[in-house]
């Protein structure tokens, strides 16, 4: 109990400072690790790992099982984090097989390719919607304007969200979204997420009930349907899955959204590299995910002992596997810190590995290559307006507050 209270103050306290120190460029931090303490103990019983090769084989390790939540029950109760518990705890990430597998068989249908083929032309009228409203006004924040919204409009999309709601979901992704972040909802108090959690577990409650009686093709549907063959447990199962992926889906792609952008403007060869040769789109994408990766951090925990790097590391400890730190490992990417949109043989860990390993990449990468070929090409002047960038003070997600672009 002592050492549990102790991990939730260190934990609070760490990453406090954390979002202030390295936010903005987690990078040194990350090299120091690789080369001196690339498997490193925490007091806490917390391992932190930085190196490509360990960061693949835990992910893969059938002796690791998706992050054990009961490690946050010590966190006080108004934390952000321990307050997401009760949305969590039935959501697919961080279930076991065979739950784990049951839910992952239902939902899968929603990322197929016939799923993502049809969801094409809708992304590409977002996309445009948005740049013909940022043209029309003269003026864009790649945040607020194209990397927030865009995501939004495709996951209303993917699971028949009526349009007269748009706004709920933003709600629901701006008092949710940071919250998985420990950095994030260490420094806020839980009562906002208790509450946007119960007002949307109503709601997508309340759109399950409407798809039992008209069923569709989107996701709410797979789950409603999956229930009915009893392979989703319960209403909550339903609604938690739905929020779960709301907040999963949107943050990432945002992030991506945002950092790809400003990784292009920082580097205009590349962006002309790719506005001359539209080929290298899906390698460019792969390269923003490798180079400022949306979730930097997973976890897993030990279900039995297994050497990492050489050191033994017990069942039941936590692995922090740092997929950002792993991702400009140079022993496995040469040049790492170079941004470089024809990398070949890029398999980077944006999107971890193993049973978990994300279910929404073929959507994200979809999302990230229209986005980005559309916004290149329709603004072949973009560049860094006054004003400038700034990093969320986060730790797990990388992302940007506000991007001011002109063009
Ligand atoms: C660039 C965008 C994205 C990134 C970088 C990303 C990253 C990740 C990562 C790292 C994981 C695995 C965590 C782990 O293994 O511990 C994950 C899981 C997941 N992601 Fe994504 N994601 C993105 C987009 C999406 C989208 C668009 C959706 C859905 C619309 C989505 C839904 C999910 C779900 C449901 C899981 C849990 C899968 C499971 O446990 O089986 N993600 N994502």
């Amino acid at each position: 109990m002592a050492l549990a209270a102790t991990f939730a103050k260190t934990s609070r306290l760490f990453s406090r400072w954390y979002g202030r120190l390295f936010s903005r460029n987690p990078y040194p931090l990350y090299r120091f690790l690789r080369r001196r303490y690339p498997v490193l103990r925490t007091p806490v019983g917390f391992w932190i790992v930085t190196r490509y090769a360990d960061a693949y084989n835990i992910l893969r390790d059938r002796r690791t099982s998706t992050f054990d939540l009961s490690a946050l029950d010590s966190f006080p109760p108004d934390d952000g984090l321990r307050s997401m518990q009760v949305l969590l705890r039935p959501a697919i990430q961080f279930r076991f097989p065979p739950d784990h597998t049951r839910l992952r068989r239902v939902m899968a249908g929603a990322f197929s390719p016939a799923s993502l083929e049809a969801m094409r032309p809708r992304i590409q009228a977002i996309a445009d919607r948005l740049l013909d409203a940022a043209q029309a006004r003269g003026s864009m924040d790649a945040v607020r304007d194209f990397a927030f919204p865009l995501p939004i409009e495709v996951l209303r999309a993917l699971m028949a969200v009526p349009e007269r709601d748009r706004g709920k979901l933003a709600e629901w992704v701006r008092s949710l979204g940071g919250s998985i972040d420990p950095a994030a909802s260490a420094n806020d108090p839980g009562a906002l997420v208790r509450e946007s959690i119960g007002t949307a577990k109503e709601y997508f409650c309340a759109l399950a009930a409407e798809r039992r009686k008209n069923p569709g093709e989107d996701l709410i549907s797979l789950l409603v349907e999956g229930q009915a063959r009893g392979e989703v447990a319960s209403d909550d199962e339903v609604a938690c899955n739905a929020i779960f992926t709301l907040v999963a889906g949107h943050e990432t792609t945002m992030n991506m959204l945002a950092n790809g952008t400003l990784a292009m403007l920082q580097n205009p060869a590349q962006a002309d590299r790719l506005r001359a040769d539209p080929a290298l789109i899906d390698s460019s994408v792969d390269e923003i995910l490798r180079f400022e990766s949306p979730a930097q951090i997973t976890f897993r925990t030990a279900i039995e002992r297994i050497e990492v790097g050489g050191r033994t590391v017990p069942a039941g400890d936590h692995l922090i596997v740092i997929m950002g730190a792993a991702n400009r490992d140079p022993d496995r990417f040469p040049d790492p810190d170079k941004f470089d949109i024809a990398r070949p043989d890029n398999n980077h860990l944006a999107f971890a590995g193993g049973i978990h390993r994300c279910i929404g990449e073929p959507l994200a990468k979809l999302e990230g290559q229209i986005a980005f070929e559309t916004l290149l090409r329709r603004m072949p002047k973009l560049r860094l307006a006054g004003g400038g960038y700034e990093w969320r003070r986060t730790m797990v997600l990388r992302g940007l507050t506000r991007l001011p672009v002109a063009f």
